[in-house]
């Protein structure tokens, strides 16, 4: 890895920038500059990015810019579609783009043993995959009973759950999908039961999916799937039900998935990457290859945007700049997805991990604790559900919560004032929390209501909005297969761009560890008469009392 140019400088003419007395007064910001949310907009083909809505002038974009030169981004973003070594703490290339980049891009990544072609190596898969899905389509694969399949199950945690979970949705909400596609995640087992009594075994395609194919959960999970086959409709009938999506073909053929119907990737594919690469099947199964094929383009499209556009004008650029802007030079260490799409539901949990598993680190690269706050904890929820919850605390809690607000002009169904309603609430959520309501506003308006004194006295403080809370506004114009892997790959360089700003390794995972080791101790401890361990007080008592409670000390 090459050494980390010094930042102090650039930290601390942002810091200086933002301790400005008028620094968050983004309302005089908008009042100086009548061109001002042109000027602080970038667009890439139909996709806008707004984000005039935050407390960003001339002189801090400038310092911005000047941050990601003097972070060498450059430098960085062209090791990262090199095939470099990007993941230094394990070894790691992060070659996702190969997954979504033409057979003949000549994609390349660096590994431990020699060099690979990437881009050849996703393409050959991504054809057996595309056969594959033919075949099921057509009812050329079918179950042991010789029924055609309806339903794929896909068993798969974190990165091989999130995404194509997320994309199922988005692509198949609207028109409905082409077979039904359900996701067992949790390794709770009310979570199986609930998808086994809706699942016919018959015509049910279990995809085992994990990268390591290792994971407790999806091994578990796996074990009870099978198991439930095997019930329905005997120990033979297995093979032709189940498929495997990973980069562990040994542990694949040791669980008995026939080569035929097991998809592989590499390790230069991190899970939170993954729905681009096999990981991404259920999509394909559930939407129709088009709409997979078309992801992957857009993905692709976002790819040499980030690599060709100049930072003033390049999407995931700035939207890691304004999110560091906000983190690190105003403290706001909290941050709103609110998709106004109810197909994009799962955004949010999807970006969760690939924000916070990627970003969610305290140590830089060099080993050292890191300089500047990293990753914001991020939630979100679809519009309008989102103004009925937690909106509140955006609009009046104690801290301003930065937002970004997505959202397609287009719908997928023929209510067009139904989309109306939709956008003008996306639109209005992002006005009140960038205007606010004055004290004067809210007693003014409630004398016109012919309210006493008194109630306006006690009741007007409570309905003042600060305002000049910032956000970011994504509109596009629909949301198709193409358009959703556009704003993943956006996210995705995002946050490789802010990993590089706080200097990072964006692409290990290693804090997810010590719990999956600690839960190997605690299982044997919870079984019948079996010693407690050594553990806390709390642990131990809680360990105690599990048992008590179930009757079993
Ligand atoms: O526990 C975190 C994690 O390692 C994620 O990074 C990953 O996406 C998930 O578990 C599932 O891993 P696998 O695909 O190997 O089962």
């Amino acid at each position: 890895m090459p050494e980390h140019p010094p930042l102090e400088a650039a930290w601390t003419r942002l810091a200086t920038l933002a301790a400005r007395p008028a620094a968050r007064d983004i309302k005089a910001l908008f009042a100086a500059d009548p061109e001002r949310a042109r000027r602080f907009s970038a667009s890439f083909e139909d996709l806008t990015f707004d984000f005039s809505k935050n407390a960003i002038d001339g002189d801090t974009l400038v310092a911005l810019l000047d941050l990601a030169h003097e972070a060498d981004l450059d430098g960085f973003r062209a090791r990262l579609f090199a095939g470099e070594v990007v993941n230094p703490t394990e070894g790691r290339a992060a070659m996702h783009m190969a997954l979504r980049s033409a057979a003949d891009a000549g994609m390349r990544a660096a590994l431990p043993g020699g060099v690979d072609e990437a881009s050849r190596l996703a393409a050959a898969e991504r054809d057996k995959m595309h056969d594959f899905v033919r075949k099921v389509h057509a009812g050329e694969l079918r179950g042991a009973t010789g029924e055609t399949f309806d339903t794929v199950l896909n068993i798969g945690i974190g990165g091989s759950d999130l995404g194509p979970r997320m994309a199922v949705d988005a692509l198949t909400l609207a028109r409905g999908p082409r077979m039904e596609a359900r996701f067992l995640s949790n390794v709770d087992g009310h979570a199986f039961a609930a998808l086994a009594r809706a699942m016919n075994p018959a015509r049910t395609l279990v995809l085992v999916a994990s990268k390591t194919f290792t994971t407790l959960e999806t091994m578990t999970n796996a074990k009870a799937a099978r198991a439930w086959l095997a019930a329905a409709l005997g120990e033979e009938a297995v093979s032709a039900h189940f498929g495997a999506l990973s980069t562990n073909l040994k542990a694949v053929a040791d669980f008995g998935i026939r080569p035929d119907q097991v998809f592989g990737f590499r390790d230069w594919v991190g899970g939170r990457y993954s729905v681009w690469s096999p990981i991404g099947l259920p999509v394909a199964l559930a939407a129709g290859w088009e709409p997979f094929q078309a992801m992957l383009d857009g993905g692709a499209a976002m790819d040499r945007h980030f690599l060709q556009t100049p930072f003033a004008q390049n999407l995931p650029v700035l939207l890691a700049l304004v999110g560091v802007w906000n983190i690190n030079a105003l403290d706001l260490r909290t941050h709103c997805v609110l998709a106004y799409d109810e197909r994009l539901r799962r955004f949010p949990a999807y970006l969760q991990q690939l924000e916070m598993e990627s970003n969610g680190k305290s140590t830089a690269l060099d080993g050292n604790p890191v300089a500047q706050a990293t990753c914001p904890v991020l939630f979100g929820e679809p519009g309008t559900d989102a103004q009925h919850s937690f909106m509140q605390l955006v609009h009046q809690g104690t801290q301003p919560v930065p937002v970004d607000f997505i959202l397609a002009a287009e719908p997928d169904h023929d209510r067009p004032e139904a989309h109306r309603i939709l956008a003008a609430n996306a639109f209005a959520q992002a006005e009140a929390l960038l205007r606010g309501k004055s004290r004067q506003e809210v007693e003014a308006e409630m004398r016109a209501k012919g309210m006493s004194d008194a109630t306006i006295a006690g009741v007007a403080p409570h309905r003042v909005f600060s305002g000049n809370r910032p956000s970011n506004t994504l509109l596009f114009r629909r949301l198709d297969g193409y358009a959703l892997g556009r704003l993943i790959a956006l996210y995705e360089h995002k946050v490789a761009v802010e990993g590089w700003l706080w200097q990072i390794d964006s692409f290990d995972q290693w804090g997810v560890e010590l719990g999956k080791v600690l839960a190997g101790g605690i299982i044997p401890a919870l079984a019948p008469g079996a010693a407690a361990g050594v553990h806390d007080g709390s642990t131990a008592g809680l360990i105690r009392r599990f048992r008590t409670l179930r009757g079993e000390t």
